[in-house]
């Protein structure tokens, strides 16, 4: 069968074939898939969230190596003031080594870490507790914090990365660093108001995400979010994400006025994608009502495959703490589960368009269909999509 022509402005910006991007799922969008969808046509992001500068360099190289078509890093930047360029150590409300207490396990809330401790005799877990240097598990000393992003940005700008992705937080205050060295800005979000922001913060794509979608999400459903932040940040080009899974969702996304689409849980599943099998598997076997939105694993909302562990704490009435703190307690209770060859009560991210998803394929599989059988259903609508420029 010819390779389907579909082309709209994000082609051109990004120089890539098809309008398709691989979100940045920390853990999942690694080099061999994020090379598999570049290598396809799409635009492949590194999840790079939790990654320090060693680590991501050595994924960039890799990728290097599988193709030599354009990616983009994503990462989540804080809420707080950046460090200016070339400052390595944190500032401006960021943390670094030395400011982590070594004994901060035994500052978290009581009520959280006994609450922990009864959900691991509750399923029968081993009484082990990880030894990790800081709250958020990195091998890092360090926290998130302006200091991390600072010396990923840097790693991302030395190895002149094309596209630049901000997860979370205004990636304004970099914009001009990432410009002037000939990359891209493309931010999430998933409210017009901070659409609108990052828009005036001189981000060139806007990434819409509604709350259909798997990882940390919003409140607001796709179909409701993408024609409302096209509006507000026109004519910057916007894309959608949420719930995105095949031809359909593109043409549907184009037709609210995206130039393309930003896809996460349909790669998630692919041969590629770097996550458990078991934890695939449970997304290939639930419904589109299996996936909850919860705070227990972050302390933000993410939207997971629903498991017994996230029942037990959202019906137990204890609170969850904020980012990176709740992941400090229920690490205690999912490292436990891990030695246990309890997969099912880790994290696994996920959103509702697991129930259409049925199988593990190769990546560019996942692309090739996504565009096929988008062309061919605008095609059919008779006077075609205003996005779409051949
Ligand atoms: C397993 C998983 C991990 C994710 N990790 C990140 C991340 O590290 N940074 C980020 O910006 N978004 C992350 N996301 C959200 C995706 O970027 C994307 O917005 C979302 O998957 C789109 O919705 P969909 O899953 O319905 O396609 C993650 C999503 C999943 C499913």
């Amino acid at each position: 069968m010819a390779k389907p022509t579909l082309r709209t402005k994000l082609c051109d910006i990004l120089g890539i074939e098809y309008p398709v991007i691989l979100a940045g799922m920390g853990g999942v969008s690694r080099h061999k898939l994020v090379a598999a969808v570049s290598e396809a046509g799409g635009l492949g992001i590194v999840g790079a969230a939790t990654m320090g500068p060693d680590e991501l360099r050595d994924e960039i190289r890799k990728i290097r190596e599988l193709t030599d078509k354009p990616f983009g890093v994503d990462i989540l930047l804080p809420a707080m003031a950046p460090t200016p360029q070339g400052t390595s150590t944190a500032s401006g409300g960021g943390r670094g080594e030395g400011d982590i207490p070594s004994n901060w396990r035994d500052m978290l809330p009581a009520p959280q870490r006994e609450f922990a401790a009864s959900l691991r005799s509750k399923f029968d877990l081993p009484d082990v507790v990880p030894e990790f240097p800081t709250p958020s598990g990195r091998r890092e000393r360090t926290i998130f914090g302006p200091g991390f992003s600072r010396s990923q940005i840097d790693t991302i700008l030395e190895e002149k990365v094309p596209v630049f992705a901000s997860g979370l937080g205004n990636p304004a205050p970099y914009v001009e660093e990432f410009h002037a060295a000939g990359a891209k800005v493309i931010a999430l979000v998933g409210n017009v108001k901070n659409a609108r922001r990052v828009a005036e913060g001189g981000t060139d794509v806007v990434v819409a995400q509604g709350a259909e979608a798997g990882g940390h999400t919003g409140r607001v459903g796709t179909m409701a979010l993408v024609p409302q932040v096209v509006d507000a940040v026109a004519p910057r080009p916007v894309l959608a994400a949420g719930g995105i899974g095949d031809g359909r969702g593109l043409a549907a996304a184009l037709c609210l006025g995206a130039v393309g689409v930003w896809v996460g849980t349909a790669f998630l599943v692919s041969l590629e994608a770097a996550w458990d099998d078991t934890l695939k598997q449970r997304i290939l076997d639930a419904s589109e009502e299996d996936t909850r939105v919860t705070r227990i694993y972050s302390g933000k909302p993410m939207r997971n495959i629903n498991n017994p562990l996230i029942e037990a704490w959202e019906e137990g009435g204890v609170g969850t703490l904020p980012f990176p703190f709740q992941g400090a307690v229920i690490q205690e209770v999912t490292f436990a589960a891990q030695q246990a060859g309890r997969k099912e009560l880790g994290m696994n991210p996920a959103g509702q368009i697991s129930g259409m998803l049925d199988e593990q394929r190769p990546a560019k599989d996942i692309l090739a269909e996504i565009v096929e059988q988008a062309a061919e259903i605008i095609q059919r609508l008779p006077a075609g999509v205003p996005a779409v420029t051949s």
